[in-house]
């Protein structure tokens, strides 16, 4: 633990290069990367007195993916459980019946009708932006927060519908219990700390507190309005809910759906899920598209070609079809999630290794997607023609493209995030060029998501 904080420190002490292909593996996770020129494929790291096993080999990953039973979430830390719960923490049959309940929120039909959301979010973004532009047309800025900004918006809007402003003030309290129990996890651990009345502590209680009473006064305000006939409204909460009340009526039974709290928490979820996650998506798109402007034209000519000054809507927007290539291939070299943790049930024998129950297993994405003996010897550059014939063909289909995660737990947000962002770079490909600033530090690092450390500061030029 020693050997990895002090590696991680000295990591992130020093800017990457983007005209350096291997930096960004060796600045984001230097002792794995440490560990797999030392080892090899296959090793253990003892965090604490836990061994956990990296796996790199693609049938294992995919074997631990699928046998949930076997393969179950690490339990969550007391004090992340302040962040959310739900969906991504539970196991087994409640695990189960949460995904059937929330599925339909995420279905095609469903999203298309969020567009006029994601926008309109996108809309007051650009607005901003083209104030700032000076007379000759340019500016530059720190995009980050922008993106950030843009991906609360439209996560307020979709979730919470008309009751959009509380949902923003919800997320502003969220936002600040993030860097709270960032702050707490990274301190030195002392068992039972999180109950001394220490100032942390006593904000982090009170913004509980008022985050759960918020959603619920907007959940009640929601079924009130769903019994008087008002319908679902279409947006997540609504159409979560609507949902669960026909399970119940169906089993005539209330533990066949969720209770409020249950609600309360995905609502949290869809937050923590969903916000960090897309807005890195966007901005590491944008920062290589800076550095690749060939690609930055052949977008812009697709999203002009496709577009036009056509609706936006989700016919048009499935035909873009560099910009899916582009993203799919920022997924694989900038993934927002680096890598995903499961701990073994009970003994069990995975490949040729004999794993005891408690060990716990990473599934390193980051690393996988920079193998050079499972992508080629181009690994580690920026190609997003890899991924013009789709996904299977570029993996031929080996479990080895996992920023989405794998299998029946993969990750449900995942149309809605890359519909929300095709959106978002078409509106800003319409209307800005962009390029790196000589301000511009290239310094990918590893928080709850993949993030940059000191920004996102580009130029950008109006387009006329
Ligand atoms: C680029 C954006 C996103 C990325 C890269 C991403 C990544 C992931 C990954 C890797 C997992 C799997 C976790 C695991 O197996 O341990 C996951 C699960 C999940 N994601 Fe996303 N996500 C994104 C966007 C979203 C959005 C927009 C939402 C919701 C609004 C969302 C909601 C969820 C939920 C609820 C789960 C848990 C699914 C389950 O356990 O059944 N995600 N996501």
């Amino acid at each position: 633990m020693k050997e990895f904080s002090s590696m991680v420190q000295e990591s992130k002490s020093k800017p990457s290069s983007l005209d350096d292909d291997d930096g960004v593996l060796t600045r984001v996770v230097p002792f794995t990367r440490h560990s797999l020129q030392k080892h090899g494929k296959n090793f253990i790291i003892w965090m604490g007195w836990k061994p956990t096993v990296s796996i790199m080999d693609p049938d294992l990953i995919k074997d631990v993916f699928v046998k949930l039973d076997n393969f179950q979430k690490l339990e969550p830390n007391p004090v992340t459980k302040f962040i959310a719960t739900g969906l991504v923490a539970y196991e087994g049959d409640q695990w189960a019946k949460h995904r059937k309940l929330i599925n339909p929120a995420f279905h095609m039909e469903k999203l298309k009708n969020m567009v006029p959301a994601f926008k309109l979010s996108g809309g007051e973004m650009l607005e901003k932006w083209e104030k700032l532009v000076t007379s000759k047309g340019s500016c530059e800025l720190d995009i980050w927060p922008d993106l950030q900004a843009l991906t609360s918006d439209v996560i307020s809007r979709t979730a919470f519908g008309s009751s959009y402003e509380e949902g923003l003030q919800i997320f502003e309290l969220i936002k600040e219990q993030s860097a709270l129990v960032q702050e707490a996890v990274m301190s030195v651990y002392i068992p039972g700390s999180r109950f001394f009345p220490t100032k942390r502590n006593r904000r982090m209680n009170a913004i509980d507190r008022k985050v759960k009473d918020s959603v619920r006064g907007i959940i009640n305000k929601k079924l009130r309005a769903m019994e008087a006939g008002e319908g679902n409204n279409g947006d997540l909460l609504g159409i979560m809910l609507e949902s669960n009340i026909k399970e119940v009526e169906e089993h005539q039974n209330k533990n066949h759906g969720m209770t409020i709290d249950e609600v309360i928490e995905e609502c949290k979820l869809f937050y923590f899920a969903g916000q960090e996650t897309t807005s890195g998506l966007l901005v590491w798109t944008m920062i290589l598209l800076s550095k690749h402007q060939d690609w930055q034209s052949r977008a812009r000519e697709e999203v002009l070609n496709v577009l036009g000054d056509k609706n936006m809507d989700l016919n048009a927007i499935n035909h873009l079809k560099v910009v899916n290539m582009i993203f799919h291939e920022v997924l694989r070299l900038y993934p927002p999630i680096i890598g995903l943790f499961r701990r073994v049930k009970k003994d069990i024998t995975l490949g040729r290794f004999s794993l005891p129950s408690g060990t716990q297993i990473e599934l390193p994405i980051m690393s996988v997607h920079y193998d050079k003996e499972i992508w080629g010897g181009d690994a580690n550059k920026f190609n997003p023609d890899r991924f013009s014939e789709g996904v299977s063909k570029a993996t031929k289909n080996q479990v080895i493209y996992l920023p989405f995660g794998w299998g029946p737990r993969i990750c449900i947000g995942q149309n809605f995030a890359l519909i929300e962002a095709k959106i978002a770079l078409a509106m800003i490909l319409q209307r800005f060029s962009f390029e790196l600033s000589p301000s511009y530090v290239h310094a990918p690092q590893k928080l709850l998501t993949l993030q940059p450390q000191y920004g996102a500061h580009l130029i950008m030029h109006k387009l006329q």
